[in-house]
């Protein structure tokens, strides 16, 4: 089952994994690669009830 770290565009942690090693460095980048956050409708897609911004910004730290 994949990770979806972006409910509402289908992004997986993987898909930030590697925006990041291909040299995405900042949330507005990754998300210029990945197309996450393109379509937010996350209190109804996002099992947490809020926005993927957040959980991005701690990847990109984790894989920097
Ligand atoms: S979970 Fe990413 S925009 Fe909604």
């Amino acid at each position: 089952m994949y990770e979806y770290i972006c409910y509402c565009d289908k992004v997986t942690k993987g898909d930030i994994a590697s925006a990041v090693f291909k040299g995405a460095k900042t949330l507005k980048e990754v998300v210029a690669v990945t197309g996450a956050m393109m379509n937010p409708d996350c209190e109804r897609n996002n099992p947490k009830g809020i926005c993927c911004g957040k959980d991005i910004v701690e990847l990109i730290k984790e894989y920097s």
